[in-house]
């Protein structure tokens, strides 16, 4: 089966790409490259060879952007003619900051919606039908704590949460279409953090990280001088937020499990939480790392960051039960995997 995978390239698309490769699946990516690096896929295909358990490694790569209808068009055509048509699509292709959707909305509605738009365009005209699309947990309201389920109530603070929840509807009416079979899964990612065990692959963000686990490693790197917390006066056991931190290979491994239950059915849409359904506090994610690589991390605290939410961990009772799938990997290794990636690549793919 050949899987289109735009945005490939960047962090949960790489060890994606790298869970279907090793699974047999036939794969193409697309990436613009505006926030991941050529060596990133590079670097799965060197893994596999190391490995040597993938026979034969079909991986095609097109430097482009999804909003370029005519590229896609001839991209579905190209493996059309060739007899071996896409047959799905995993989308990790947009933009994921926070902060700079705030400053840059419009850049942030058309990169994200108007490209999941001329996808979901070419897919159809190809007979394509099958997409899991790269939702985030940030569309829910908060909960004061209490697990978050796929039916908690919408309501995203950020425009960037708010392409994320566009998205979603715009899948639902695709789906809705009259005599068309679309199978669909949103997939509700919590915090992934980490890297594959072997240090090969990672996240590597562009610039100051403004999210903790790259903060936290660069920090432990000498590449930043100490962690600042937000908060200690969370209404949490220790004062700090508290957060659902998800391997980002267990992440990769759900994208794979969700397409073979797609595959059970005729026509599907689904939406489905991806966390460990575990909670841990800011403190305790920064006393792990310290423990399990035995380095020190600076750390003050300031106040709290505006936007946060105090808790926010998944109900994953729907992800575990329909998906064959459940998260392998627990904190440690996420901060021992996290750091090896770091330490053996100090600025990351450069
Ligand atoms: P990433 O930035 O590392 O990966 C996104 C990839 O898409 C990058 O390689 C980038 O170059 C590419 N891209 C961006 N715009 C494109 C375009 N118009 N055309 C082609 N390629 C384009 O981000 P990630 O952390 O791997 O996240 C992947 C997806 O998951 C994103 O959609 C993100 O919103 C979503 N998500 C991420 C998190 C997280 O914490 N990392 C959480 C929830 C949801
Ligand atoms: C985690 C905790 C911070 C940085 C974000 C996006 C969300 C999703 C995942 C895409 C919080 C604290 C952080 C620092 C800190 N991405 N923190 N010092 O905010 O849960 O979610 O990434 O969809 O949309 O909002 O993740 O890693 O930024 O923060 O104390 O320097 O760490 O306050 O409690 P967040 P994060």
């Amino acid at each position: 089966m050949r899987v289109l995978v735009p945005g490939g390239a960047g962090f949960i698309g790489s060890h994606t790409c790298l869970a279907l490769l090793e699974k047999g699946y036939e794969i193409t990516v697309i990436d613009s490259y505006i926030n991941s690096h050529k060596k990133s896929l590079q670097r799965v295909v060197d893994i596999l060879k190391r490995n040597n358990k993938v026979q034969n490694i079909d991986i095609d790569i097109e430097i482009a952007d999804i909003r370029d209808e005519m590229v896609l068009d001839k991209l579905f055509l190209r493996y059309k003619d060739l007899g071996k048509p896409i047959q799905a699509v995993i989308h990790f292709a947009g933009r994921k900051s926070v902060k700079e959707s705030v400053l840059n909305p419009l850049l942030y509605w058309d990169v994200n919606v108007n490209g999941s738009i001329n996808l979901l365009r070419v897919m159809d005209k190809y007979n394509c039908r099958t997409i899991v699309f790269s939702s985030s947990a940030t569309i829910y309201a908060p909960t004061d704590g209490i697990p978050l389920k796929e039916d908690t109530l919408i309501k995203p603070i950020s425009p960037y949460g708010r392409t994320k929840v566009a998205i979603e509807q715009i899948l639902n009416d695709t789906y809705n279409i009259p005599l068309e079979k679309w199978k669909i899964a949103n997939l509700r990612y919590f915090n992934p953090i980490g890297a594959h065990y072997s240090g090969m692959i990672g996240e590597a963000p562009i610039g100051i990280p403004s999210n903790i686990f790259p903060y936290i490693t660069q920090v432990a790197a000498g590449l930043l001088d100490e962690l600042t917390i937000f908060g200690k006066d969370w209404p949490t056991f220790d004062g700090t937020c508290i957060r659902d931190y998800i391997h980002v290979m267990d992440l990769a491994e759900g994208h794979i499990a969700t397409l073979e239950y797609l595959n059970n059915f005729e026509e599907k849409i689904i939406n489905l939480n991806l966390g460990t359904g575990l909670g841990t506090s800011v403190l305790e994610l920064i006393d792990t790392f310290e423990q399990v690589n035995n380095i020190k991390i600076s750390r003050n605290f300031s106040s709290r960051r505006i936007g946060d939410s105090c808790k926010v961990i998944a109900d994953n009772y729907l992800a575990l039960s329909c998906l064959n799938w459940s998260p392998k990997r627990d904190l440690k290794d996420m901060c021992l995997d996290g750091w090896k990636w770091q330490s053996l690549n100090l600025k990351g793919y450069e």
